[in-house]
C-alpha cells in the first residue's frame, strides 16, 4: 500500500489554530478533520504533531502494539505533578509493575463496596443543599473530590478533604494555564512554586498514613481501599505508592467531575429524561438503605447508564490523548514518523458521521439493543476511556459512580436547567461545559 506523508495547514492558519486550540479545541480540531481528513499534522520538526480524528483512524492506532508507543516522552508535562515515577508517564516494564500493582485495588469486588459510600455521599451532598438556584458543577466536583477520596484512602484522611481539595486545584490550574508558565525551573514564589509545596505536603500526609498502613499490616482484613491495598501488595516502593495515588485523584478528579456536568446537562435539556431517570430510580433504589445497593441495582439502572455513555461519546473529558509514536507508522494511508506527538480525539471519534447515524443528536436509545453491527461500530468509536492496554485504569469506577449519582440526584432532586441550548465546551486539559450546570433545585416534593 502507497502511504503519503501527513496533510498540514499552512503557516498563517497554523498562527490562527494555536492562537484557538488552548481554550477552544474542539472547533479547531473539527475545523482539521473537516479540511484535512482522518489524519494530519500540527506543528513542525521536533514540535511536530499529529492528528488522529476519525473512528477509524483511532481505531486502527489504538490496536497498534503498546511498544510502538512513549509516555515517558518530552512533551509529557504530567510528571511534574504526578511524579516521574507514575504509571501515567511510564513505558514498558515500569509501566506493566506499576500499572499492575495498582490494577487490583479496581477489582470487581471492590468496586461493588464502593457502591453504598457512593449513595451515601450522594445523599450527603444533598442534604447540604439549599432550594433555589445553584450551579451543579461546583456540586458534583465537590461530590466526586470526596468520594474518591474516601475509596482510595478510606475514611482516615476524610477530615482532610478540604485542604486536599485545595492543594489538587492547584496543580489543576497551573496545568490549564499558558505553555510558557508551566516551562521548568527552580524560582520560588511562582504558580510552579506553589504547586512543589502543595505537592510536598499532599505527601506529608500520604507518608503518615503509609506508616500507620504498615503498622497495622498484620490486621487480617483485606483492605477497602487503594492505598491499604498497595501498601499490603508490597511491590512499590513509598516513592511510587505515593505518585501513583497522586496520579489517580489527578487524573480521575477533574475528568469525572466535568462528565457528571455533561450528563446533567445534557439529561436535563432532554424533555422527559429526568423524570424518566426518576422513575427508574425509584423502582430500583427505592426508599431502601444506600447498604442494600450492589453490582445489581447497577445492571438495572439501565438508562442512567444509557444517559451517561451518551454524555460521554459526545463530551469525552480528554478532548484529545496524548503519547508519542516510537516508530513510523501508517494509520489511515499516512506515515506518522518516529518521535511525533500522536494526538488521538476521542471528541472526534464520538462524533464521526461514518460510525454515528445523526451523531450530534443526544439519543440514549442509539445504547439500546443495538445489532450486531451497531455494537462493533459504537464500541470501536466510543473510546472516551481509550483502549487497553493504556486505558483508563478507573473506567468502571467512574462510570459507576456516574450512574449512581446520576440516579440518586433525579430521584432526590426537582431541577430545572437555567438555560436551552448545549453549552459550549470549556478547558484544554478537561473538557467541561462552559457556565457550568446552573439550575434552580429543590427537594422533591
Ligand atoms: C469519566 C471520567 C474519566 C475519563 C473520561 C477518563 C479518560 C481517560 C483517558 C482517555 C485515558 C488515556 C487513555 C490513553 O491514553 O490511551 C485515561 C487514562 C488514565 N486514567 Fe482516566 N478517565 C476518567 C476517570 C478516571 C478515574 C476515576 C481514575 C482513577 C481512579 C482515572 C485514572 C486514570 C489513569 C491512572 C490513567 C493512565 C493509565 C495508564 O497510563 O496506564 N481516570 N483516562
Amino acid at each position: 500500500m502507497t502511504t503519503h506523508p501527513l496533510p498540514r495547514p499552512g503557516l498563517r492558519d497554523h498562527v490562527r489554530l494555536f492562537r484557538r486550540i488552548t481554550h477552544e479545541p474542539e472547533p479547531v480540531l473539527e475545523e482539521l478533520r473537516e479540511r484535512f481528513g482522518s489524519v494530519c499534522q500540527i506543528g513542525a520538526g521536533p514540535a511536530r504533531g499529529a492528528v488522529v480524528g476519525s473512528a477509524t483512524a483511532v481505531g486502527e492506532l489504538l490496536k497498534r502494539p503498546v511498544e510502538d508507543f512513549r509516555w515517558g516522552h518530552k512533551f509529557n508535562v504530567l510528571g511534574f505533578i504526578v511524579g516521574q515515577g507514575s504509571m501515567i508517564v511510564s513505558d514498558g516494564a515500569d509501566h506493566r509493575r506499576r500499572r499492575g500493582a495498582v490494577q487490583p485495588a479496581f477489582g470487581r469486588r471492590r468496586l461493588q463496596g464502593w457502591i453504598p459510600m457512593i449513595v451515601e455521599r450522594t445523599d450527603a451532598a444533598i442534604a447540604n443543599l439549599d432550594d433555589g438556584t445553584d450551579d451543579l458543577y461546583p456540586f458534583g466536583r465537590d461530590l466526586v473530590f470526596d468520594v474518591a477520596v474516601r475509596a482510595f484512602f478510606g475514611e482516615a484522611l476524610a477530615d482532610h478533604i478540604p485542604e486536599l481539595s485545595r492543594r489538587f486545584e492547584t496543580s489543576q490550574a497551573y496545568l490549564e494555564s499558558s505553555a510558557l508558565r508551566q516551562i521548568p525551573h527552580p524560582f520560588p514564589f511562582t504558580a510552579r512554586a506553589r504547586v512543589r509545596a502543595d505537592r510536598a505536603a499532599i505527601d506529608r500526609l500520604l507518608d503518615g498514613e503509609i506508616r500507620r498502613l504498615r503498622a497495622d499490616a498484620s490486621a487480617e482484613e483485606e483492605p477497602g481501599d487503594v492505598l491499604g491495598t498497595l501498601v499490603r501488595d508490597g511491590s512499590l516502593s513509598d516513592d511510587e505508592i505515593r505518585d501513583q495515588v497522586v496520579t489517580l485523584i489527578g487524573a480521575g478528579y477533574h475528568t469525572t467531575a466535568a462528565s457528571l456536568a455533561w450528563t446533567l446537562t445534557r439529561a436535563l435539556l432532554e424533555p422527559g429524561t429526568w423524570g424518566a431517570l426518576r422513575s427508574e430510580a425509584d423502582e430500583v433504589l427505592g426508599e431502601a438503605d444506600p447498604t442494600a445497593f450492589d453490582a445489581d441495582s447497577l445492571a438495572r439502572l439501565d438508562l442512567a447508564d444509557r444517559v451517561v455513555r451518551e454524555a460521554l461519546r459526545l463530551h469525552p473529558a480528554g478532548v484529545v490523548s496524548p503519547r508519542e509514536s516510537a516508530v513510523d507508522m501508517e494509520i489511515a494511508g499516512h506515515t506518522i514518523p518516529a518521535k511525533t506527538l500522536v494526538l488521538w480525539s476521542p471528541h472526534l471519534a464520538g462524533r464521526d458521521p461514518d460510525v454515528w447515524p445523526d451523531p450530534l443528536r443526544f439519543d440514549p436509545d442509539r445504547w439500546r439493543s443495538p445489532n450486531e453491527d451497531q455494537r462493533r461500530a459504537g464500541d470501536a468509536a466510543w473510546v472516551p476511556f481509550g483502549r487497553p492496554p493504556r486505558n483508563c485504569i478507573g473506567f468502571a469506577f467512574a462510570h459507576m459512580e456516574l450512574v449512581f449519582i446520576l440516579a440518586r440526584l433525579a430521584q432526590r432532586l426537582d431541577v430545572t436547567l437555567v438555560r436551552a441550548d448545549v453549552p459550549r465546551p470549556y478547558g484544554m486539559v478537561v473538557n467541561r461545559p462552559d457556565g457550568g450546570v446552573p439550575v434552580t433545585v429543590r427537594a422533591r416534593r
